[in-house]
């Protein structure tokens, strides 16, 4: 089973104003709400491929039941710490000009208690065969290595983790070495301290760097220009014999958010089939590219996933 974390989620509602005007009253129209988080959307792309996943990690008691019912809608069981307080709401306004607009909120703070309760959650449900996907910021109030110690309780219990977010919660999340992680270009550089363009190479160079973190995938994102992958780990050689690159696929963008998390999904229901790297990657590409083409964060239909996977083209770097 696959067990999507997601530490701070939020209700997206989505709006339109005709011609939006700060300091005056602007009236909303077609209002749209969904449960956003990146570990929620990582789950809905797992659903939009016909398979299960169990969403968790913290939500906002006050106003549960709209997440709560989008996710039973969309058949994702769900099992979060409830937290004494409301799920952060986030407004993305589109004036007629297609321009989006974001107010969105801190969310929620969370107790050493509420920590407690996840750490044991996650205990329960860590054994061989399950994969954890932990994506996304953290709470306010959550300890900054919150990652690393969760990780380490998954693989206590010999589950498989996945690792999608940035910054501290980044560095922390390798020190307990994942299984999976998926930077992308912004990510890789903040976290080598590298602010000048990088040549595919040396990108290769800084990636296969952390085979000595026994890090078994290593996938790294570069939006429109597509992806690479490392992988065919050697654990005794610390690095990876398998390389490969894809360029993004020419599509028709709508919303370019939440397409990492569709990778990440797609993925993880590829390690789950046991999948060769090269089909899990073409599958990821497929996937995060038909999330740009949806509106918001919904994932790609089967048919659209289908219809981009005949038109991804993968190059084997080594
Ligand atoms: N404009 C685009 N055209 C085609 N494919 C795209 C485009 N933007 C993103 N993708 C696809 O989505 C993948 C992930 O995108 P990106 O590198 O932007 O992830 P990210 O920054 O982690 O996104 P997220 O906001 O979900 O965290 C890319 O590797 C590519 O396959
Ligand atoms: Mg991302």
């Amino acid at each position: 089973m696959i067990i999507t974390i997601t530490l701070n989620p939020a209700i997206d509602k989505t709006a339109q104003v005709y011609d939006l005007k700060i300091g005056e009253l602007n009236r909303l129209e077609n209002v749209l709400i969904d449960a956003g988080g990146k570990g929620i959307n990582v789950s809905k792309m797992i659903s939009a491929l016909g398979a299960n996943s169990i969403a968790c990690g913290f939500i906002g008691a006050k106003n549960e039941q709209v997440i709560i019912e989008k996710l039973n809608e969309l058949n994702i069981k769900n099992d979060f710490v409830k937290i004494n307080s409301n799920t952060r709401v986030n407004l993305k306004v589109i004036d007629k000009d297609a321009v989006l607009t974001e107010l969105n909120e801190q969310g929620f703070e969370i107790s050493q208690k509420d920590t407690e309760l996840l750490e044991k959650k996650i205990a329960s449900l860590s054994h061989s065969g399950n994969i954890f996907v932990f994506s996304g910021s953290i709470p306010k109030g959550a300890p900054l290595d919150i990652y690393e110690r969760l990780i380490k309780i998954a693989h206590g219990g010999g589950a498989v983790c996945f690792a999608d977010c940035e910054g501290e919660a980044f560095k922390y999340a390798l020190n307990a070495n994942p299984d999976f992680i998926k930077p992308n270009l912004f990510e890789l550089k903040t976290y080598f301290g590298i602010t000048e363009d990088l040549t595919q190479e040396k990108i290769i160079e800084l990636c296969q760097g952390f085979g000595r973190r026994n890090i078994k995938i290593v996938s790294l994102t570069l939006g429109a220009q597509g992806a690479l992958v490392l992988g065919g780990f050697d654990e005794s050689a610390k690095n990876y014999q398998e390389g490969f690159f894809a360029k993004g696929l020419k599509i028709k963008a709508h919303s370019s958010v939440g397409a990492g998390d569709s990778f990440v999904g797609a993925f993880a229901y590829a390690y789950e089939n046991n999948m060769s790297l090269e089909d899990s990657f073409k599958l990821a590409m497929a996937c995060s590219a038909g999330a740009v083409c949806t509106q918001g964060t919904n994932p790609p239909d089967l048919e659209l996933v289908n219809e981009l996977k005949l038109k991804t083209e993968i190059v084997k770097l080594f």
